[in-house]
């Protein structure tokens, strides 16, 4: 069972170090682990984000364990060479076009969400966003318009063939958890989403047909949806949505849980392995410059996406649910990192969540 350990920049190296001993603790057989190095620190050491031996790495492993990429240094470089570039470059070589990002608010701990009791208490959804298209994938450039200005132009687009795959995903999800799906777009604006929302509705159509599948569905606006998953949460079972939109909607959704600290994902295509589905993982935030370096960090995202690996791409679901009942059981006992208003360090965190395995 071969992972590829890509820490990163900024906090990313603090909360996969985390993510690591808590694995270890595990103490799983036949896991070999391959470090690499990926976004700023891979630009300064090899002059490429995405060095050909990472990428290498990454593809000869059933698994990626990813920190997070981003430096304030790198903020001028050409589009190419940012570190940002290396996760979208993994997600696109790798064709992980599946990202899952489950959010739900710890039972009994409501308190830490900034929503109203009632409403935390129903927030429990699966985002499936659309992760190797869109308007992120797209040409784009910069041009000077008919009036001599500077002009930055992205093309947005979607395929039918994509979104029929993503949307396969979100059914197969929803068949295991509440079977409702809610495909989110922007049809009343957006050509890609009037493409996105009737293939959506023939796939639905189809699936119907074929398996009499009891998926009910429903289409939202993006707009809606943000200003409905604080005020009615508990409405959402799987969220599907393209790329910039799920991003959006998972951070706004993390928020809601209590921390964007929190929330893990993952990040799938279709490639079987002899263990599992091949997959990355790595939580929803970025590499937090602000508080990089100073043992802050909440690992705790780290930690579930490590769990999702396990249940994904190694079949251990008993695993998984361990280190999930760990992480659970650390915050209601009062462990909270600052992001949480509370005080306890990364490695703390990390210490008290292998205490409770
Ligand atoms: P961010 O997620 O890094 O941080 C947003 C805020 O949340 C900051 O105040 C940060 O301190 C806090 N925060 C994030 N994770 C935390 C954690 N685990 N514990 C405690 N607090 C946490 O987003 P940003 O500031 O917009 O971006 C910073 C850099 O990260 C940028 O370069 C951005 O491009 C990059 N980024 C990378 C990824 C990724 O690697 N997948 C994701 C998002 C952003
Ligand atoms: C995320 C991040 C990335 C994205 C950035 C760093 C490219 O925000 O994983 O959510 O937009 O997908
Ligand atoms: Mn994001």
């Amino acid at each position: 069972m071969k992972i590829a350990v890509l820490p990163g920049d900024g906090i990313g190296p603090e909360v996969t170090k985390e993510a690591l001993r808590v694995l270890d603790a595990l103490s799983l057989p036949g896991l070999t682990l391959f470090e690499g190095d990926i976004g700023a620190v891979a630009y300064k050491r090899h002059g490429h984000p995405l060095p050909a031996e990472t990428l290498e790495m990454a593809r000869a492993a059933d698994a990626v364990l990813f920190g997070a990429v981003g430096d304030p240094s790198c903020d001028s470089l050409e589009r190419h060479l940012r570190p940002e570039q290396a996760i979208l470059g993994l997600r696109k070589e790798l064709d992980l076009f599946a990202n899952l990002r489950p959010a739900k608010v710890f039972d009994g701990l409501e308190e830490l969400s900034p929503l109203a009791p009632e409403q935390a208490a129903g927030f429990d959804l699966l985002i499936v966003r659309e992760l190797t298209g869109d308007v992120y994938f797209g040409d784009k450039g910069e041009r000077v318009n008919d009036a001599g200005e500077r002009e930055g132009w992205d093309m947005m687009s979607y395929s039918a063939s994509e979104v029929r795959r993503i949307a396969a995903i979100a059914w197969n999800a929803a068949k295991t958890r509440g079977g409702r799906v809610t495909s989110v777009d922007k049809a009343n604006v957006l050509e890609t989403s009037r493409i996105w929302r009737e293939t959506v509705l023939e796939y639905a159509a189809e699936q119907g047909v074929k398996d009499g599948s009891s998926i009910a569905l429903d289409h939202m606006y993006v707009d809606n949806a943000a200003m409905q998953l604080v005020t009615a949460p508990s409405q959402f079972d799987v969220i599907v949505t393209g790329n910039l939109f799920g991003d959006i909607l998972s951070d706004l959704a993390s928020a809601a849980v209590g921390s964007i600290g929190l929330l893990p994902s993952a990040s799938m295509g279709s490639r079987e392995t002899e263990h599992g589905t091949f997959g990355l993982y790595e939580p929803i935030h970025g590499s937090a410059p602000d508080i990089a370096g100073q043992g802050k960090a909440n690992p705790m995202a780290t930690i579930l996406s490590a769990a999702m690996m396990l249940r994904h791409s190694f079949r251990l679901e008993a695993e998984a649910v361990r280190i999930e009942a760990a992480v659970a059981k650390a915050l209601a006992d009062g462990i909270r990192g600052g992001d949480l208003g509370g005080s306890h360090g990364c490695e703390a965190i990390g210490s008290a969540i292998i205490e409770r395995l």
